[in-house]
C-alpha cells in the first residue's frame, strides 16, 4: 500500500487498527536501535569537515551617493529649515538614508513640545512607531512616559531618534545610517534649543557622544555634547533603554536614578559665572 497517497486515508487506517485494540506495530525484521545510536555518537565525535563561511558583511551604505555626499546634502537641506514642520517635511523627502527604502512605512520624526527644555534621543523607530508615525509610542515608549511622568518631565520632553526610519527587523542602525540622519537631528537641537539631552540606549549614546563604551558604563554620567560647528554645548546624560528595562526589570532602579539626576539638574537654579 502506498502510504504517501492521502494522509486522511492513513489516519483512518490507524484509527481502525486502534479501535481494534492494536496499540503497537512491528516490522518483520528487528531493528538494532543501539547500533544506530552508537553510529550517531561516533559521527558526533568526529569533527565535521570545515565549512567555508563567508564573512558577514556590514550592510553596504546603499546604492546611491557615498556617505560624505549624503551628509553634505543632509546638512544643506536641514540648514534651510527654519522651523520643525519644515524640518519634518525635509526629512520625509530626504532619500539619502538607505533605511528609507528597506521596508519602513514612513519617516518618524518627533513628538513633544517644540520649546521643551529636555530632548530625548532614542535609537530608532520600531514597529509601533513605524505604524503610527511618532517616536516611542510602543511598549518601551509607554514605560519611558511613565518614568518621565513620575519624574515630572513628561510634558517637558521633545522626543526623537538617531535615525528616522525603522531599521528592518528592528536591527540596530549602522553608524553610517546615523551619520546620514545626524544633520537633521542637529538642526532639531538648534531649533528646539533644549537645556540638556537624555540619550536613551547604547546606540544613541555611542553615536551622539562618539564613544565606544557600552551603555552600562556610560549611563548615569554627564557628558558634554558639542555641535559639529563647535558653537553649541549641552550636557548629555546616557541612560538605559526602556526596551532593556522591560527585559531586565531589576535594572529599572539604575534608570530611575538617571531620571532623578536629570530632573534635579534641569530644575537647578542657573548661577551665572
Ligand atoms: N525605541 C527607540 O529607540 N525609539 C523609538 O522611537 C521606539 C523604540
Amino acid at each position: 500500500m502506498d502510504l504517501a497517497v492521502d494522509p486522511r486515508a492513513v489516519e483512518s487506517l490507524l484509527a481502525f487498527w486502534a479501535d481494534a485494540g492494536v496499540e503497537a506495530s512491528y516490522a518483520d525484521e528487528p531493528i538494532d536501535r543501539l547500533a544506530e545510536g552508537a553510529a550517531m555518537l561516533r559521527a558526533r565525535r568526529e569533527p565535521a569537515p570545515p565549512v567555508a563561511v563567508a564573512p558577514i558583511a556590514a550592510p553596504a551604505f546603499g546604492r546611491g551617493p557615498d556617505l560624505d555626499t549624503v551628509v553634505t546634502q543632509a546638512k544643506a537641506l536641514a540648514g534651510a529649515c527654519n522651523d520643525l514642520p519644515a524640518l519634518a517635511a525635509a526629512i520625509a523627502a530626504f532619500d539619502g538614508c538607505p533605511l528609507k527604502t528597506q521596508g519602513a512605512r514612513q519617516a518618524v520624526v518627533s513628538r513633544g513640545p517644540v520649546d521643551a527644555p529636555l530632548m530625548i534621543i532614542g535609537e530608532a523607530p520600531g514597529a509601533d512607531e513605524d505604524a503610527q508615525g511618532a517616536p516611542f509610542v510602543g511598549k518601551a515608549g509607554q514605560l519611558l512616559d511613565r518614568m518621565l511622568k513620575a519624574a515630572g518631565l513628561l510634558d517637558r520632553a521633545f522626543v526623537t531618534n538617531t535615525v528616522f526610519w525603522r531599521p528592518p527587523g528592528n536591527r540596530t542602525p549602522t553608524p553610517q545610517e546615523q551619520a546620514a540622519c545626524a544633520p537633521f537631528l542637529e538642526r532639531a537641537i538648534e531649533l528646539v534649543q533644549p537645556k540638556m539631552l537624555l540619550l536613551v540606549g547604547g546606540a544613541s549614546a555611542k553615536s551622539i557622544l562618539s564613544r565606544d563604551e557600552g551603555i552600562l558604563s556610560l549611563r548615569g554620567r554627564w557628558f558634554e555634547w558639542t555641535s559639529s560647528d563647535g558653537r553649541t554645548e549641552l550636557p548629555a546624560l546616557p541612560t538605559l533603554h526602556p526596551a532593556f528595562l522591560l527585559r531586565q526589570p531589576a535594572a529599572k532602579k539604575k534608570a530611575w536614578i538617571d531620571m532623578l539626576m536629570l530632573s534635579e539638574r534641569l530644575d537647578r537654579p542657573h548661577r551665572p559665572n
